[in-house]
């Protein structure tokens, strides 16, 4: 294979916090791959930082809870060339569950851990299990949300499932949740000169979520896909919506067929919107009311980042440097219209 250049891209969070340091998640995991560190050991590195960041309310340590308050954390890892996988689901009290991921990965004959299980798994690697993962401000933020939600009375199902979605708009509003944060996710894909490529998810989840909810980062064709001969795809967004069209693996399996990964991915976004008809789940346009972004990277070191609305981002890092580029969207307007 002719020499590639190396390209580390994330959804935009990954050029975003730093964790008190100098570097992003792209730039870190940039710098150690041309260092020569293992892909997916200098992708996990990247996403650390992510994780460790209380600030980054989206993932791992500090990230907005369940509907009782706990972090219940999802991540996945996949390396292409060696053609092996981890994941956890519903993992608790570990600040960096991309790692436990890899240690699902190279220590298991499995591929997916959850819930209890997986925090046993971790205990005996030896990681830290925290009793609580919330920061403060996470902290906080759940007491708001569950103090507005009681307000509007006794209510389950579909009922409930609207008065919090009505308190998560008004906390966004109200400038105190970042609007990207509640689905938020990173996930980062990269290749070294050599040609190998990996990737890794990780996530709290929907903020608030049903306790136990695992959305798509941690299934492998969801929220992540690496094929070390094609590509790697992963996603941010309506995990439930990902997960019903596995769209990671459609991205891979459409760069597998040719296609530029830009065009794999606005293939996916498609493909969701076709399957998008409860009405819950539709505008007045009858479209999807939800944001999904995917970020797709072929072994030629070429990649895309698609929205399935204008305005979103996505992170890339190269020999020329850390960028936050537009993604491509496939619909126009706003979800909520
Ligand atoms: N995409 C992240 C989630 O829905 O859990």
């Amino acid at each position: 294979m002719n020499s590639i250049h190396p390209v580390v891209i994330a959804s935009a969070n990954g050029n975003r916090f730093r964790n008190g340091g100098d570097l992003t998640c792209v730039e870190k995991a940039f710098a150690e791959i041309i260092a020569g560190a293992d892909v997916l050991d200098a992708l996990i590195a990247g996403v650390n930082l992510n994780e460790l960041d209380p600030e980054e309310t989206s993932v791992g340590y500090g990230s907005l809870p369940n509907e009782e308050g706990v972090l219940q954390l999802d991540a996945s890892v996949m390396h292409g060339p060696a053609k092996r996988a981890g994941a956890v689901a519903a993992l608790e009290g570990v600040r960096t569950p991309s790692l436990v991921a890899k240690a699902v990965m190279e220590k298991t004959p499995h591929h997916l851990l959850v819930g209890r299980g997986a925090q046993a798994f971790a205990r005996a690697q030896d990681f830290e299990i925290e009793d609580d993962l919330n920061s403060k401000n996470s902290r906080e933020i759940w007491q708001e949300w569950k103090r507005r939600v009681a307000l509007a009375g006794d209510l389950d199902g579909e009922a409930r499932a609207a008065a919090s979605h009505r308190v998560m708009q008004e906390l966004v509003a109200e400038g105190l949740i970042d609007p990207q944060h509640i689905y938020g996710t990173i996930n980062c894909n990269g290749i070294n000169a050599r040609g190998e490529i990996c990737g890794v998810t990780t996530t709290s989840g929907t903020a608030w979520k049903m306790p136990g909810r695992a959305g798509d980062s941690p299934i492998f064709g969801a929220g992540l896909y690496v094929d070390g001969e094609v590509g790697a795809a992963g996603s941010t967004g309506r995990g439930e919506s990902n997960l019903f069209s596995v769209s990671s693996f459609l991205i891979v399996e459409n760069m597998r067929r040719g296609m530029h990964p830009k065009d794999a991915a606005l293939e996916a976004a498609r493909r969701v919107q076709q399957n998008t008809v409860e009405p819950r789940l539709l505008n007045a346009r009858g479209l999807p009311n939800f944001g999904l972004n995917f970020y797709a990277l072929n072994v030629r070191g070429e990649f895309a980042g698609v929205s399935m609305y204008p305005g979103a981002h996505y992170a890339v890092c190269t020999e020329n440097g850390a960028e936050t580029l537009l993604c491509e969207p496939l619909l126009d307007g706003r979800p909520e219209d």
